[in-house]
This record gives structure tokens, sequence and C-alpha cells, in this order.
């Protein structure tokens, strides 16, 4: 039995606020109209641009449509990416795609910005099909668009919105409807709009959509580099990033990252374990990681989740394998004891020279034990690291981290982004 769901964007898969209110207040300053506040602003998502300046700005037909062709030169250039797509959503586009069901857009807001909107968050692989009007349509008719974002064929089909507009465009194409409260209108509007099924959230939405389909594997991102790489730095501006496009993170650290695996970590960095041997070290690192994998990362990548995670097992490569000489064979099987053949799907690695990273170390705080190993065992480590690359050129996004921060969160995210969605 092929279904075919249609939704609306705004408000219903993105939420995009941020760049209609910016671009709605630039048309007020530019026109000489008092700028709305944020309540009036709301009304705007949902309705045809040219009904909402006539309806809650008082134009008349020639201003409005004048105020949509201001309220275009701002959007199409900057507000169309003021926008982040719901935590959820991604997940919900994964599983209906892997189910095959047939997924469409139908939106009021102009095909050709809606399509770069679903390219750049890198939704359209899901999409069989994306419904806007043409630039210069005046009002958008729901109903018409509903029709045509339909596949020829179907045994069921809704449409899934946040306003009256697209339940009323549903009934009068003859589909049922989904209202979500998540995005811009009401329950009460919904209902009285005659919806089939309300769902508050996008997790009931997912109830709704998805009842009895397998959720796709989530994927497992780690972030590796030397102490004093600005690992930190850029793993909280690439969560940022990533949240924007809809990936709900689950986030964690070696050594730690569950409450067992923190007392170890506590053990191992602790100054006072001076005399600790290697093979502990090693041993410690593994027995943190085997709890860790268990409690957190299989759990997270199960549930469809992109779990992220500060170092794993190719730290214990560079550093014990590496940096404290107990090779890397031997370290890889005593991992693989604690976590079998468990990788990432995905690895940052930070490149920066060991001396470089030395030098940035020097301004921190208190160094843990590892930190305040010598200068050769840290080039063994980085060397150690440089061994893994090109062992596993396609496991690794290697970033130089020698640049200005945000050029490097930049080229971060981006890669990053691109590896997860060739995996999707
Ligand atoms: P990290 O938490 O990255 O340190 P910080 O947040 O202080 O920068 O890592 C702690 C130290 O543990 C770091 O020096 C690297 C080391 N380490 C290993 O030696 N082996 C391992 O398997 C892991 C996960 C970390």
């Amino acid at each position: 039995m092929r279904q075919a769901v249609v939704f609306d964007l705004d408000g219903t898969l993105t939420q995009s606020e941020e760049g209609i209110f910016n671009s709605i207040r630039y048309v007020a300053e530019r026109m000489g109209y008092p700028v709305p506040d944020a309540e009036e602003l709301r009304k705007f998502i949902g309705p045809p641009l040219h009904y909402s300046f006539v309806n809650f700005m008082g134009m008349n037909d020639t201003q409005a449509v004048e105020a949509v062709r201001v309220y275009r030169e701002r959007y199409v250039t900057t507000g169309l990416f003021e926008n982040r797509v719901y935590p959820g959503i991604r997940r919900l586009l994964r599983t209906l795609k892997a189910n095959d069901v047939f997924v469409a857009v139908a939106t009021g807001k102009p095909q050709s910005p809606s399509e770069r909107i679903l390219e750049h968050f890198g939704l359209s692989h899901f999409i069989d099909r994306v419904v806007g009007p043409d630039m210069d349509t005046k009002d958008a008719d729901k109903e018409k668009l509903i029709r045509k974002a339909l596949p020829e064929h179907y045994d069921h089909a809704c449409m899934v919105g946040d306003r009256k507009f697209d339940i009323e465009g549903a009934k009068r194409a003859g589909i049922g409807s989904v209202g979500v409260g998540y995005g811009y209108g009401s329950r009460e509007e919904l209902e009285q709009a005659g919806c089939n099924i309300y769902a508050e959230t996008v997790e009931d939405l997912i109830q709704v959509l998805c009842a009895g389909m397998p959720v796709p594997r989530g994927q497992f991102l780690s972030m590796e580099g030397l102490d004093g790489s600005g690992k930190s730095t850029q793993l909280t501006m690439l969560k940022d990033h990533l949240s924007r496009y809809g990936y709900e993170l689950v986030e964690s650290r070696e050594p730690g990252g569950c409450p067992i695996s923190e007392k170890i970590r506590t053990l191992i960095l602790s100054r006072e374990n001076a005399e600790m041997t290697a093979q502990t070290e090693a041993l410690l690192y593994a027995a943190s990681r085997a709890q860790h994998v268990h409690d957190v990362i299989l759990p997270a990548v199960r549930d469809g989740k992109l779990m992220i995670c500060d170092r794993f097992l190719d730290s214990s490569v560079a550093y014990q394998g590496g940096g404290r000489g107990l090779g890397v064979e031997e370290v890889v099987a005593m991992n693989t004891y604690a976590v079998g053949t468990l990788r990432p799907d995905v690895t940052v690695f930070l490149d920066l020279p060991h001396e470089v990273a030395l030098s940035r170390r020097m301004h921190a705080t208190t160094p843990d034990r590892m930190e305040i190993a010598g200068e050769a065992f840290h080039a063994r480590v980085e060397d150690a690291y440089h061994a893994m690359i090109s062992r596993e050129p396609e496991r690794f996004v290697v970033v130089d981290a020698s640049g200005d921060v945000q050029t490097i969160a930049k080229t971060v995210a981006e890669r990053v982004i691109e590896r997860l969605k060739e995996m999707e």
C-alpha cells in the first residue's frame, strides 16, 4: 500500500521566524510603516504574504505588491537561511523515506526559495516533490498546491501543517490532515478548521505517521585532536550548527560519558596516580569505553540519533599505542575485547603540529596527567594520528586547525554535513 504525506514547510518542517520576521521588519522600515511587534509578526507565517500585508499592515493592493517585492529582496539573499529544522523532523523524514512513503512539500512560499531551503538544510534527498507558487502569483491556493504535490497513485494520503490554510486546503483536495501544535497556529485554529488528528509535538507526529515503521540507525561522530588543538571550542560550534540542521544530538566525551566511566576518568587523569603503568592506563581507558558504549553510544545510535563524542578509540591508539609506545595492534586488540568492532561513522581530526598545540596548552589552567607528558610523547601521538588517517582516509575529516576559529568551524561543519548526508 503506497502512502503519501504532504508537508507544509514553515512552522511544520522548519522554524523559520527569524528570517521571516527580519524581512518583514525590513519592509516596514523601508516603506515607512510602524515595525510590528512579535505577536503581529507571528500572524505572517502561513498565509500568503500579499494577504498579510493587506490584512495585518493595512496596505492597499499596490502597496502590498511593492511590499512583497521589498520583502523578497532581503529574504532570498539572507532570510532564507535564518532558519532551523525542528528537532526530530530529520528522523521523521528519514524514517518515511526508508519505509517507501511518498513525501512531498506543498508550501505557500514560492517554489525556488523553498527548494533552496530544503537543499541548504540537506533535506531534499528525503523529498520526492516540492510544490510552491511561482514568484509572481499573488495568492497561493493551498488546495491546488496539495493536488499538484500528490503522486498519481496512492492508497492513503494526508497533509501535515500548522495553520488553518493547510487543513482547509487538504479538505478541499479530498485528503486527511494532521495539525501540528509546535508551529505557528494554535490548537483551536487547527481543530476549528477540522484537522483529523492533532499532534502537539514532533514526537507525537512521528507516532502518528511512522507507527510500526523501523527507525533507521542513527550516526556516530567523534572528534579527535591533540590537547590544545581547540577541540572543545570546535565541538561546541559544530553542535550548534548540526542542531540547526535538525540533527538530534546526544553528546558525550571520553574518558567518561556515564557515571561509571566518569569515575574511571578521575582515576586515570589524577596527577596523584603518577606511578600508573602504561598497561593499566590503556586498560582503564578501554574499560571506561566498554561501559560508555553500552550505556550511551549504542542506545543513541539505535534510536536514530546523532551520537557525537569528544574522543573515542582513536585517542587510545594515538596516546597509549603511539605516545606510551604500547603499539597500535596491542591497543586495538584490548579495545576489540571492550567494544568489538564499533567505530565512528565519521571522525573529525583537528590537525595542528604538536609544537603549536603545546604552546597553546601553556596558557591553559592546571594540566592533567596526560597533558604534562613531555614533548616527545605528544610528537608520537601526532604521528600515530597521521598513520591512522592514512590507513582509513575515508573515515576521517581532517581540518587544518591553525587558522581562525570561525573559518575552521565553517569548514568542519560543511564537511561533516556532507559526510552525514552521504550516509543517510
Ligand atoms: P580530554 O577530555 O580531551 O581533555 P581536556 O578536555 O582536558 O582537553 O582528554 C583527556 C586526556 O585523555 C587527553 O590528554 C587525551 C587522553 N586520552 C588518552 O590518552 N586515551 C584515550 O583513550 C582517551 C579517550 C583520552
